[in-house]
């Protein structure tokens, strides 16, 4: 699952003690493992080779400039969302003609970027949007590529912030109106509109759901056909699942096994498929190392109050996420059997692992049984690799945590710690 394992106590990442990374850099500090990175991605492109997909990682979950650079060297493109993210992908030597821009709300400004790098494919969501991208592209002398997003109304039985393919959702259009909308733009000078596109949520832990939009999109190719526009392209979107808990998603395999015999034949008459993996990539390549300032009771409960909190990793407040805690040295016979919500060993207290900001909903993991901690204690918040850091603020004005990334026995920052003025810098008295 991942390379994040217990040694007689410690908890190591790959060939390092997390220990040392605290030592060394201090926290609250992300650590990622190359490695699990790696081999989360090669399983993903080996389970569905027989589409010979362009797997775009999805760049919002984890942005580092060396977390894209390591994944752009094994081949894959690129899920933007934004200038920002365009840019930073360019930094990191990615290949914009592999990259594939999504975004209800694209400005004027980061269209005009993407077409000057002349990215891969813009994923359209309105007819307002199409219309835009059609006149810039003209105005630029830069023809580009689009898919259409269509909503396939599945319910992807997911948390209601990160449910998108249904109707209702801001996103993309609504299927019924896909013919209409090739019908308007199928045919603009500027912008060859020959793909589908769409997400249908996340985590999706179950292949259901892609079956179902799947079904429904070739149906969709199959009018657009009849009605003289061939679509050359399927984008799938992201999704997949992460372990969160132990065994708790689908492997690549698994996934692969329930779409890629859809889209076989398509694909050897020349459909193109792109997946957006995101998560399944890099959640678990990753943790968050955090430690207890104080430990305090408040009524009948206990409080471990730490460096890190809804600023560091937000998931557990916004989305109730369960992220598994657990201390990074422990007794041996404390080293978990597993990541799940109730670990049954002996001499466990009930404890409320929260972060140091003036917030109630300020929590990493709530009600969770752990061995007992105590002030300078280190904790690993796991799985904290994908929408972690991208969605860490500066609330309370505490400054960006660490970033680490360890490669075999070596560990190096590959972002540093923000300071004081880092905060301020923008600012103008
Ligand atoms: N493609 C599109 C168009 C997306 O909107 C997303 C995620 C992905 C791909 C990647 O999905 P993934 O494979 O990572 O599940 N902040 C939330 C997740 C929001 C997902 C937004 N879109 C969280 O922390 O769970």
């Amino acid at each position: 699952m991942d390379d994040f394992r217990y040694l007689h106590g410690s908890l190591y990442c790959e060939s390092v003690a997390v220990q040392d990374i605290a030592r060394a850099v201090g926290t609250p500090t992300y650590v990622y493992s190359g490695a699990t990175l790696e081999s989360h991605f090669t399983k993903l492109r080996d389970a569905f080779a027989p589409l010979s997909p362009l797997l775009c990682y999805s760049v919002k979950c984890c942005s580092n400039l060396a977390i894209l650079k390591r994944l752009a060297q094994l081949g894959a493109g690129m899920d933007v969302v934004s200038g920002g993210e365009i840019f930073r992908a360019c930094a990191a030597g990615a290949d914009p003609r592999h990259f594939v821009y999504a975004g209800v709300g694209k400005s004027d400004a980061e269209i005009r970027l993407a077409l000057e790098h002349g990215i891969g494919l813009f994923n359209v969501e309105s007819e307002m949007e199409f219309e835009n991208l059609s006149r810039l592209a003209h105005e630029t002398g830069t023809p580009a590529r689009a898919a259409l997003r269509v909503n396939p109304d599945v319910d992807p039985k997911t948390h209601r912030h990160t449910t998108t393919g249904k109707r209702e959702s801001k996103f993309g259009v609504d299927l019924e109106r896909a013919v209409a909308f090739f019908h308007a733009y199928g045919r603009d000078p500027h912008i060859a509109l020959r793909g589908i596109h769409l997400h249908i949520g996340s985590p999706v832990y179950s292949t259901a759901p892609y079956l179902q939009s799947v079904v429904k999109a070739l149906a969709l190719i199959d009018d657009l056909a009849r009605a003289g526009f061939p679509v050359d392209t399927l984008d799938l979107g992201g999704g997949f699942g992460a372990d969160y808990e132990s065994d708790q998603t689908p492997l690549a395999t698994e996934y692969a096994n329930a779409i890629v015999p859809l889209l076989c034949d398509r694909v050897a008459r020349g459909l193109r498929i792109i997946l957006e993996p995101g998560r399944t990539i890099a959640a678990n390549a990753g943790i968050l190392l955090t430690k207890v300032e104080y430990v305090k009771r408040s009524g009948d409960r206990t409080f471990a109050i730490c460096d890190a909190g809804m600023n560091t990793l937000l998931r557990p407040s916004h989305y109730d996420a369960f992220h598994f805690v657990w201390p990074a040295e422990v007794d041996v016979s404390l080293v978990p059997p597993r990541r799940a919500r109730e670990i049954i060993l002996p001499g466990l207290q009930r404890t409320e692992v929260v972060g140091p900001l003036c917030e109630t909903g300020d929590f990493l993991a709530q009600d969770r049984m752990l061995p007992p901690l105590d002030r300078g204690d280190l904790l690993a918040v796991y799985s904290a690799g994908a929408y972690g850091m991208t969605m860490a603020s500066r609330y309370n004005s505490h400054p960006l945590p660490t970033e680490v990334l360890v490669e075999g026995s070596t560990f190096r920052v590959i972002r540093e710690r923000e300071s004081y003025s880092d905060l301020i810098q923008h600012e103008r008295a």
